[in-house]
């Protein structure tokens, strides 16, 4: 089976992407991307990753990527996420998923339009930040009686790192 071949913007959570990336049998981790070119220089010769990128866009036009990971600060989430879709990635992006709800409309149209899938990693942690309380909110009666249609996927999952491996 052919492998995905993913990029990672953004190198400080993005560097568990890149390490889950780079320990999935079906993945292949081929750039990294950051603006910061000390850390995005130190996070590729650590990885072995050898095509790196201070320019996002010149990335998604240049590195033949099925996919990227998006863990850039928030503001950049919507952005980025409509100029991978233009090149025609499939998008992770980091949550939040944008600043307002427009920019979200405006992701989930990008997503529709290049027919390209979009994943938030809304990984809730409740002892950790508050995203539990969130989603039980969301989740709670008081949201249904508001009349509001709301969808909640959940998923299990964990940071591949290669420090876990057995
Ligand atoms: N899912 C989770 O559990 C979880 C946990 C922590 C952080 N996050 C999210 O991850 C994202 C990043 O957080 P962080 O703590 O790693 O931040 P960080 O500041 O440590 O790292 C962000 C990196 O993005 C780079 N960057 C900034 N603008 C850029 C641009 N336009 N193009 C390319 N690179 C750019 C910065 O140079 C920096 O290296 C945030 O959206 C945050 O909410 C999610």
């Amino acid at each position: 089976m052919k492998k995905l071949r993913f990029g990672v913007v953004g190198l400080g959570m993005g560097k568990g992407h890149a390490l889950g990336y780079q320990s999935h049998l079906q993945a292949e981790l081929v750039a990294l991307g950051d603006v910061d070119e000390q850390r995005l220089c130190a996070a590729a010769d650590e990885m072995g990753v050898p095509e790196t990128y201070t320019d996002v866009k010149a990335m998604f036009a240049k590195a033949n990527l099925d996919a990227v990971s998006l863990a850039t600060p928030n503001k950049f989430h919507a952005p980025l996420t409509i100029a991978a879709f233009k090149a025609g990635l499939h998008v992770l992006s980091e949550k939040p998923m944008a600043l307002t709800v427009k920019e979200a409309e405006r992701m989930l149209a990008a997503s529709k339009a290049a027919d390209r899938n979009l994943m938030i990693n809304f990984s809730p942690n409740p002892s950790r930040d508050g995203d539990g309380a969130a989603l039980q909110a969301l989740c709670s009666p008081s949201a249904w009686r508001a009349g509001r249609s709301v969808t909640v996927a959940a998923r299990i999952g964990c940071a591949y790192s290669k420090e876990q491996e057995p």
